[in-house]
């Protein structure tokens, strides 16, 4: 059977965190068990460049993502683990789809403008380009199914405008990649507004946070009198409602909507039972995180392995597409 494939990457900054978690790495793992799927997963550390990042730790942030890929349950035997910059076929393959795609059209697109808001003094071509390299990222395998969150949407778009213009004018046979939705496609700060991202500061919980991390943060979670006439639909409260659905699931969220119109809720309940449900879901993927932490010659040995068998997988795409564009 030709499996489908499937490939996903997080960018190296910093630890991961629930956001990540299930917006990307839940689905990473629910295509990971499918056997209908061949999965490829990377740390995207050529992406970690396109904002303001420090050389000296670059190496370690990178690791930290690939332990926590081990830990969460991301399994070598079943899927192919690399780093991106050691498949340099991605980049070669980017600059080629680069002749396909207008510059007006990065110009325009949502997420470099916002990057552009957070980051005014980073103006990259980098930066720019950073559609373009995700695409290679994702045709390089021919994948089909791309877990991420809904930011991403805009960039598999640019992707399947790509597969779509490279067929038509050079004949190749690239497929337009969905993404692959998974429940916490879009999770939000724990600040009240926006979504949960490592930029940041007070909007995040990371997969490595203990018990009393978990409960600190969740304090400073924004809430009000606890009652009301409607339960409200944005903000802390709204907020601290969708991480009681996504962990504790829907009829406790059902419950403590009940009891704002009614009764009212103790916050300082809700949050000690959240904080202990997050902990939960948490705590298996802690303690595999230290007994990788502990064998730094068996990650190495994952990522070399990994590494040569994307590459082999990119080289054939890259091969293929030279030869479709009349470079051999
Ligand atoms: P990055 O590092 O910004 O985000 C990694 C993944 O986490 C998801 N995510 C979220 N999902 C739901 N709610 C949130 N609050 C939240 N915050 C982050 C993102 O949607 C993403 O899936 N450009 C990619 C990295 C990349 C890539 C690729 C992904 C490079 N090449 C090829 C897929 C395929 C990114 O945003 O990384």
């Amino acid at each position: 059977m030709n499996k489908k494939r499937v490939l996903s990457g997080i960018r190296a900054s910093g630890r991961l965190h629930l956001g990540n978690y299930l917006g990307a790495v839940k689905g990473m793992l629910a295509l990971q068990e499918n056997p209908e799927y061949e999965t490829f997963y990377m740390v995207a550390d050529l992406h970690t460049l396109t904002t303001p990042y420090d050389p000296k730790t670059l190496k370690n942030d990178v690791r930290e993502v690939v332990l926590d890929y081990l830990a969460v349950g991301l399994d070598p035997e079943k899927s192919t683990l690399f780093i991106q910059s050691q498949v340099p076929e991605h980049v070669e393959l980017a600059y080629l789809f680069s002749t396909t795609t207008s510059l007006a059209k990065l110009l325009h697109l949502p997420t470099y403008k916002e990057t552009l808001k957070l980051h005014p003094q980073h103006s990259t071509v980098a930066l720019l380009y950073y559609p373009i390299l995700m695409a290679a990222d994702i045709l390089a395998y021919k994948a089909q199914s791309v877990p991420t969150g809904i930011d991403q949407e805009p960039h598999i778009e640019i992707t399947r405008e790509i597969a779509r213009k490279m067929n038509s004018q050079h004949g190749t046979d690239f497929p337009e990649p969905q993404r692959f939705v998974t429940e916490g496609e879009y999770v939000p700060a724990l600040t009240g507004e926006g979504k949960m991202s490592k930029s940041i500061e007070g909007s995040y919980i990371n997969l490595t946070d203990d018990l009393e991390t978990i409960k600190r943060r969740l304090a400073g979670a924004p809430t009000d009198s606890g009652k009301g006439e409607n339960v409200p639909e944005k903000g802390g409260v709204a907020n601290l409602l969708i991480f009681v659905e996504l962990f504790q699931g829907r009829k406790i969220r059902q419950e403590y909507e009940k009891a704002y119109t009614g009764s009212g809720i103790r916050y300082s309940e809700l949050k000690e039972g959240l904080a202990k449900a997050i902990f939960e879901e948490l705590k298996p993927v802690q303690e595999r995180r230290k007994r990788f932490e502990q064998d730094p010659e068996l990650v190495e040995k994952i990522l070399s392995k990994g590494a040569e068998k994307a590459r082999n997988v990119a080289r054939e795409t890259l091969d293929e597409t030279k030869k479709a564009m009349g470079l051999v």
